[in-house]
């Protein structure tokens, strides 16, 4: 192939696989199940990106394994609804027919693990979207280094990729040890717990111990943000959590000794993900792309409600399928959103949309967008950022201390659950689901896990103690509690569970969303 024998497009192809291997020092090439090939987007291509694509095609560039596009610049089907140039749209258009032409699969999504292409342990690939290839190296135990597109669309071509960096085990070994002592309680805490971890590590390799973190696995998605911010602010591509991802137990050994990194707090990380905004004109959510459970839940918030700003949440084209025949799609779009395929934030043109100030729950998105968007942005969860699109508001724009008495000391951070009765946990809270389960209380079907529990005072049986013990043992309690007024049953739990308590606060002050902040008898709620 490098000689020519097979053509000018292999040739080029192998020409760039060579040049990558000899600047690593691979030791040979590797055979690739698949790859995943970025630069997709015309506003990142451009009119020489474009050309460049159209030529190796033209040459007779094909690809010999399973790939897959990375997002484009704007929805292929919907483009005018948000706002797209039809200038854009036609150039568009043209980068995906161009690789399309050449074998590659327009799926357009940074999370093809979601879509049927998940590759099995062990495979070796091409994948060049980075949080892409830190979820298939982290959490499916593949084997892929952050790959450019060009040498991505490369590999897929030869059909092999040079074999250095995260495709030998022992570049899969921890480098950094990150024993993080707060809690992290939802997606954007993950977000912000990998931006702060890959300004530390750079390229490393880092092993995270979550110390306070309840025993329960992280969903899914908490990883997908975890990876993607820590591929952003750093370049990690592969990380270990203790415990949890598949290659932690070979990762960190007793005679090797690691830098360690101690986290005690997210604040500073997610100050310096915020500007400080009020009004916001615009919401996204889905950067990774979002899976089917996450537009679930963005339907079930929007219920009965209407949005006041741009709302987008943006997947693949085949997950916006599936929230279409469950109907997901149709609730967001009653209240005023849009599900939106094949692109996303960073790689459309959105600063050509007039949007001035953006809220997402993404750690990525909120990191690039100064920069790449032009927008000022609001970084927090789900919950916070479909209460900023309701609003139009950020509702954490004037941080409130609220000070207290602290019934248990500590800290712990979370987002406020906030129920305006009081709740009983005996025959209240399922102690094995962390769900209220009292019947026609507010926050009946709701999770308590991981919360922070704001009501009024405790209620009903005095063995509602254990329950809260038992809540914790499940790795299934609150992150802490505030209330108006405490009672002994819920104190005492407290206490005997561990979970930090405030009482003596006025909790009229906080909504179900706001991020908070307990530390001894103070209640920060950003
Ligand atoms: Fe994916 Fe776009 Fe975010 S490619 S990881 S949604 S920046």
């Amino acid at each position: 192939m490098l000689a020519g024998a097979e053509g000018p497009a292999p040739q080029k192809a192998m020409q760039i696989i060579v040049a990558l291997g000899e600047i690593y020092d691979a030791p040979e090439l590797v055979p690739i199940c698949s790859a995943q090939v970025a630069g997709v987007s015309y506003k990142n291509l451009g009119e020489a990106g474009l050309e460049f694509l159209a030529d190796w095609a033209a040459q007779g560039a094909r690809v010999r394994v399973p790939a897959f596009m990375n997002p484009a610049g704007m929805d292929l089907e919907r483009w005018q609804e948000m706002g797209i140039a039809s200038e854009f749209a036609e150039q568009q258009k043209r980068v995906v027919e161009i690789l399309s032409t050449m074998g590659v699969v327009p799926s357009c999504t940074c999370t093809p693990y979601l879509v049927g292409y998940e590759p099995r342990p062990g495979e070796h690939l091409a994948w060049s979207e980075s949080s892409a290839a830190s979820y298939a190296n982290s959490v499916l135990a593949a084997r892929s280094n952050r790959e450019g597109g060009p040498s991505a669309l490369a590999a897929a071509i030869v059909g092999r990729t040079a074999c250095y960096g995260l495709h030998l085990a022992r570049n899969r070994v921890a480098t950094h040890v990150v024993e993080v002592t707060c809690q992290l309680g939802d997606e954007a805490d993950f977000g912000a717990l990998g931006y702060a971890v890959g300004i530390q590590v750079g390229e490393g390799v880092p092993y995270l111990r979550l110390l306070g973190q309840p025993t329960v696995a992280p969903r899914r998605e908490m990883l997908m943000a975890l990876g993607a911010a820590m591929a952003a602010s750093g370049a990690v591509a592969l990380y270990h959590v203790e415990g949890v991802t598949p290659e932690a137990g070979h990762a960190v050994s007793a005679d090797r000794s690691l830098p360690v990194i101690e986290i005690e707090d997210l604040s500073e990380a997610h100050a310096a993900l915020n500007s400080p905004l009020d009004a916001v004109d615009f919401v996204t959510l889905g950067c990774p792309h979002s899976t089917l459970e996450d537009i679930q839940r963005v339907a079930s918030l929007l219920a009965g409600r209407k949005v006041r700003t741009a709302l987008w949440i943006t997947t693949s084209r085949q997950v916006r399928d599936q929230a279409q025949e469950r109907g997901f799609v149709e609730s967001i779009e009653t209240a005023g959103g849009q599900v939106v395929a094949d692109t996303c934030l960073v790689v459309s043109p959105v600063e050509e949309l007039g949007f001035k100030a953006m809220a997402t729950n993404s750690a990525k998105a909120a990191y690039y967008s100064p920069a790449h968007a032009k927008l000022q942005r609001r970084f927090g969860n789900m919950a916070q950022c479909i209460e900023a699109a309701v609003s139009g508001r950020w509702s954490g724009a004037s941080d409130r201390n609220l000070r207290g008495r602290a019934v248990l000391s500590g800290r712990a951070c979370g987002s406020a659950l906030v129920s305006s009765v009081a709740v009983g946990f005996l025959g209240g809270v399922d102690p094995d689901t962390g769900t209220v389960i009292e019947p026609g209380h507010p926050l009946e079907g709701r999770s308590i896990a991981g919360s922070v529990l704001v009501f009024p005072t405790g209620k009903g049986s005095t063995v509602g103690s254990y329950t809260l013990y038992r809540l914790a043992k499940n790795g299934l309690a609150p992150a802490a509690i505030v209330n108006a007024h405490s009672e002994a049953i819920v104190a005492v739990g407290a206490i005997i569970s561990g979970i930090p308590m405030v009482d003596q606060i006025d909790i009229s002050q906080i909504s179900t969303g706001d991020w908070i902040v307990i530390d001894g008898e103070d209640v920060r709620v950003e």
